[in-house]
């Protein structure tokens, strides 16, 4: 695919990343209660490790520069949930979610939206028709760290085969491959849709610059985004690869681990069939 064929749809995914977490306003108040010392000590932190790097460096006036405009610019291209998401979400999610004895997860990144079509535990996912990509039948259960089935859900978006979400890029139906798939009390689900395909972060604004300029790439290995829950259980927020993707041990955003990998077996059809399950932490207390 061409940047040409790319930049309408990346230019507006960044856009409305940024347009609907702003709408949200809670990011505020979860923090309101605290303490000055905490953000004195983590904004210092923060900026002493840039000074470090500037002075480790010899950083020039031309770079600082080159900075600032590049900031003012990743925020003009609605692009900070991206650069967030991609570099920096992987560590706050391994700090908060080290203590889990269930299901390893993963990093939610920009595009997760509340409240996709309920499919009951056995459904397809919201698509079109003929829908481009490899059938994936998915059925498994959903259960806690001791083995008991848990009634649940599993919320499950992902990209189409070219790579885009619904509701951040244009001309894709609401919620296109976006399922919200509850369970009966024996956590049971099965889950129908395609699979989809490798995924380049939007690399016609600002954070494609940082990566030309860097030398990086801007691939993600293809994935399935989930957010598993049960009551008195710890909401799981993962994302599950293939295998054999070329870019499961590079991808941009940190995000693979090596228990989120799947196993598709092939369905003799030309699709494939997985059977990946979720083991929840009990909320302590
Ligand atoms: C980004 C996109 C994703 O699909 C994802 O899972 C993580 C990050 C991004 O473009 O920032
Ligand atoms: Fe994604």
């Amino acid at each position: 695919m061409t940047t040409t064929e790319h930049s309408p749809s990346a230019a507006a995914s960044g856009a409305s990343a940024t347009e609907r977490f702003q709408q949200d306003k809670s990011p505020y108040d979860a923090v309101k209660n605290v303490s000055p010392e905490r953000v004195d000590k983590l904004a210092r932190q923060v900026l002493a490790g840039v000074h470090q790097t500037i002075r480790d460096n010899q950083v020039t006036y031309d770079e600082y520069n080159a900075l600032k405009a590049w900031m003012i610019q990743v925020g003009l291209d609605g692009e900070w949930p991206l650069f967030l998401d991609v570099w920096v979400e992987h560590v706050v999610e391994d700090v908060n979610t080290a203590h889990r004895h269930g299901n390893k997860g993963s990093i939610e990144g920009p595009y997760y939206v509340p409240d996709a079509p309920e499919q009951g535990a056995e459904g397809t996912i919201p698509m079109r028709d003929g829908e481009a990509g490899d059938p994936l039948v998915w059925e498994a259960q959903i259960t806690s760290t001791d083995g008991t089935p848990l009634q649940g859900k599993v919320e499950l978006w992902h990209a189409d085969a070219d790579g885009y979400y619904s509701q951040f890029a244009p001309g894709i139906p609401e919620w296109n491959l976006r399922g919200t798939f509850s369970t009966g009390p024996d956590g049971k689900f099965k889950i129908t849709t395609i699979r989809p395909a490798p995924y380049q972060i939007p690399t016609d604004g600002s954070c494609g610059k940082l990566i030309a300029a860097a030398g990086w790439h801007a691939w993600r290995p293809a994935h399935l985004h989930v957010k598993v829950s049960a009551p008195g259980h710890e909401l799981l927020t993962a994302q599950l690869y293939f295998p054999g993707d070329p870019h499961n041990g590079d991808d941009i955003a940190d995000a693979v681990k090596p228990e989120l990998i799947l196993d598709p077996k092939p369905d003799g059809h030309g699709g494939y069939t997985i059977d990946y399950g979720f083991v929840l932490d009990p909320v302590e207390g």
